[in-house]
């Protein structure tokens, strides 16, 4: 018999030639019917839509039909029907069903309504659930809106290194990357490790930002944004924090603090609308199944200005708070950072909107933030989410070669290996800020899931790299 091609259930479904014959090759989500009759519904992860396939029992082998589990990989061949009771317009009245790969009935995935701690474990074989297809299709939409935002506004993907001798954001949480036998280390008469013999020479480690390399790459050709694996050694066990998540940073030239908060605002709001556009389907599954109030949200900050809120200003909200009987479980207080259960208050109950937190005391920012007037607060820019907290984090740079060395004189930081750093301060320099987007964080908003761990694929975090 002449092969016939296989079609994508996503675009079965928009087909009207009823009565074609049609190839689907996918995985069994259920099996229901009678002895006489079998519908399976059937999902190829195109779409989160399964294809119903009508098998007439009696035309099949029984020990083939025995072998159409919940989980089997099946390829069928048959005649579309229109379809009444299926849920979709197309169905398909199977002439060959072939068994691909058979599903014994210890698949993990077997039984829904397991809970995601369950799923975790399960990793490599979630991606077959329609909670996980829908957040995994979704995800892939997003880089496309990112890649997308960025290329129609004349900003260049700038690719920058994963492994280095520098730490961006000066926190001390890097991991390294050595090819030095850890069994037999060779240190210095201080007792300090001898790097010098080491793959690179020097102790380097991945990447917490690709910020200061951003930076270069903007100075050159006027707007870049990166867009890769960025990697924290925090422990911090949260569902909002990962050991390896992706971060989108735009860097651009000759901008200020008012046009940083404007391309913030237009970014996130511009992703959220390509999902509400693209990712129909999904999401009203995840708004029915995971968060019932995940497209009002959506809608409404694609429709909100957010707030711009300067630190002090958000203290002073938070201390009347705290006076009115608010109980936080963290302090309060001019120069503190904010905690998460803050930024919710001021997101959630105060403003109800998202806020963008400027000009915070520099010293609980990094040192390359342009520094204020007042000598005491800088020009960095927090988004803060409802749900999701802190989304976004960047800052206007400090563009004077003499302000920035003393920063970094001030805050002790090793700068031998970033005289290229200052070069950037030293030749031409120039007014430039950007930011960095939490991919995951973003994804997180845009699902409605609960945890960072269950919109990445395979999660890195404290006592976990399995898969
Ligand atoms: O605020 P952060 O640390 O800023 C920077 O790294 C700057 N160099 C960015 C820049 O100006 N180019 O991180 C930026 C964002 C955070 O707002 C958050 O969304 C996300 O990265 N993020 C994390 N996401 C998941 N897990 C973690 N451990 C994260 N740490 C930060
Ligand atoms: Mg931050």
């Amino acid at each position: 018999m002449e092969k016939i091609r296989r079609t994508k259930i996503v675009d079965l479904l928009q087909r009207e030639d009823y009565g074609a014959q049609v190839c689907v090759k996918g995985w069994v989500r259920t099996k229901r019917g009678s002895k006489a009759v079998n519908f399976i519904a059937l999902n190829d992860g195109s779409t989160i839509k399964n294809v119903q396939v009508v098998a007439d029992v009696e035309k099949f082998d029984p020990e083939m039909v025995k072998l159409i589990t919940t989980g089997a990989c099946l390829s069928v061949v048959g005649e579309m029907v229109q379809s009444i009771g299926s849920g979709q317009n197309v169905e398909i009245q199977a002439q060959q069903i072939e068994v691909l790969g058979e599903c014994p009935a210890d698949y993990p995935m077997q039984k829904k309504g397991q809970t995601m701690e369950y799923m975790r474990q399960y990793a490599h074989m979630r991606i077959r659930t329609n909670t996980f297809g829908a957040v995994f299709r979704i995800r892939h939409n997003m880089a496309i809106a990112i890649h997308k935002f960025f290329h129609d506004r004349g900003f260049f993907y700038f690719h920058t290194p994963l492994i280095t001798a520098s730490d961006c954001e000066g926190a001390g949480e890097m991991f390294q990357v050595t090819t030095k036998n850890l069994y037999d280390l060779k240190k210095d008469e201080n007792g300090q490790i001898i790097y010098s013999d080491d793959f690179f020479g020097k102790m380097t480690s991945l990447t917490v930002s690709g910020q200061l390399e951003g930076e270069l790459g903007a100075t050159g050709l006027g707007q870049i944004y990166t867009f890769g694996p960025t990697f924290r050694a925090e422990n911090s066990n949260t569902p909002r924090h990962l050991a390896e998540f992706w971060m989108i940073e735009p860097e651009v030239c000759f901008i200020d603090l008012p046009e940083l908060m404007d391309l913030e605002e237009e970014f996130i709001k511009y992703c959220v609308k390509w999902a509400l556009e693209n990712c129909k389907d999904d999401l009203e599954f995840l708004n029915k199944m995971i968060d019932k109030g995940l497209i009002e949200r959506l809608q409404s900050v694609v429709e909100t200005e957010f707030v711009r809120l300067p630190y002090t200003e958000g203290i002073k909200i938070l201390e009347e708070a705290v006076k009115n009987g608010h109980k936080f479980e963290f302090p309060v207080s001019w120069g503190c950072d904010l905690a998460s259960e803050h930024e919710r208050y001021l997101v959630e109950e105060h403003f109800k909107k998202p806020v963008i937190m400027i000009d915070y005391p520099k010293d609980i920012k990094a040192f390359y933030m342009k520094q204020n007037e007042d000598g005491k607060t800088v020009q960095g820019t927090d988004v803060l989410f409802p749900q999701i907290g802190e989304i976004i984090g960047g800052s206007v740079r400090e563009e004077s070669y003499d302000k920035l060395m003393k920063r970094i004189e001030e805050m002790n930081i090793p700068m031998k290996d970033m005289w290229w750093y200052l070069d950037t301060r030293k030749y031409g320099s120039c007014p430039h800020g950007g930011f960095g987007l939490g991919f995951e964080r973003l994804i997180l908003f845009v699902t409605g899931m609960q945890n960072i761990r269950d919109v990445i694929p395979f999660p890195r975090t404290p006592k976990t790299a399995d898969f």
